[in-house]
């Protein structure tokens, strides 16, 4: 088998603020090898966010490591893309605006650079928005525009926090289903926090169960519904068995989150 694209090496770790200290993280390792789904499931306060940014480099693990492409993440790296909650668009650029920052913060944009920014606009859709402000835009249209611009760097690793949390059960469904067709055109390697074990299976080759305070790695589930996925596969008894084994992970470290 090839080499990970990512690897977490027992990671670990602990916010300290003053005289408070919070255990978010402990000896969490596990492999994503290139063009995998990977999708991470766990209760509140279980430390995904946490485990995000450590894999992105945003932020310094207390113990432990990450490679990524065989070198030790530290920092930011171009080739892995964000998507956060939040969309994190800036108000007073337009969407198309929004759409090339990235690529600002490395140079000048050119017509190629604008050209392939309204290809990739269009691509998702919101080609008749690019020069709207994000407040001109619906939710959906927000998150399609954040992942136009995570996808437009053409990450090799596109790293997302719960990005469809906030949509409508339609939107959040379409999105989806373009996520897959992403993922399946460019073998695009997604790892993907979200809330729904049921999102998770519908999306994902592998579900990571954080589970406890700190949290823990409870479980890494494969998941063999065949792809294409289509809704109707999550009514399969295959489906449900992997609903309950996941659930049974969270719940074993349900114990420990019941003490804070
Ligand atoms: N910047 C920070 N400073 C101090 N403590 C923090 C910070 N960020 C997170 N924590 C704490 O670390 C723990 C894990 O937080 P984290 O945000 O990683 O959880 P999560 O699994 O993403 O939760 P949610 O599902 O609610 O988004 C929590 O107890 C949280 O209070
Ligand atoms: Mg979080």
């Amino acid at each position: 088998m090839s080499d990970p694209l990512l690897q977490a090496q027992s990671v670990s770790h602990t916010y300290r603020r003053r005289n408070r200290v919070t255990h978010a993280l402990a000896g969490v390792s596990f492999g994503v090898r290139g063009d995998e789904f990977v999708c991470v499931v766990g209760n509140s306060g279980s430390g995904k966010s946490t485990l995000l940014r450590i894999l992105g480099g945003l932020l310094a693990p207390s113990a432990g490591q990450v490679q990524f492409r065989g070198g030790t993440v530290q920092t930011p790296q171009t080739e892995i893309g964000f998507v956060f909650q939040n969309t994190n668009l800036m108000p007073w650029r337009t969407a198309l605006e929004n759409v090339l920052l990235p690529l600002e913060l490395q140079k000048t944009p050119d017509a190629q650079d604008r050209a392939r920014a309204c290809a990739a606009l269009a691509l998702m859709g919101l080609e008749e928005f690019a020069d709207a402000y994000p407040a001109q835009l619906s939710g959906g249209m927000a998150q399609r525009l954040t992942l136009t611009r995570a996808l437009l760097q053409e990450p090799a690793l596109l790293l997302m926090d719960e990005p469809f949390g906030a949509l409508d059960a339609l939107t959040r469904e379409r999105l989806n289903q373009e996520l897959l067709r992403i993922h399946r055109d460019r073998a695009q390697t997604v790892l993907m926090i979200t809330h729904s074990i049921q999102e998770a299976i519908f999306l994902a080759d592998r579900v990571l169960v954080l589970s406890g305070q700190p949290g823990e790695l409870r479980g890494d589930i494969p998941v063999e519904l065949p792809r294409p996925r289509a809704l109707e596969m999550l009514t399969w008894p295959q489906a449900g068995a992997l609903n309950r084994e996941i659930r049974a992970c969270l719940a074993t470290g349900a114990q420990e989150g019941k003490q804070h």
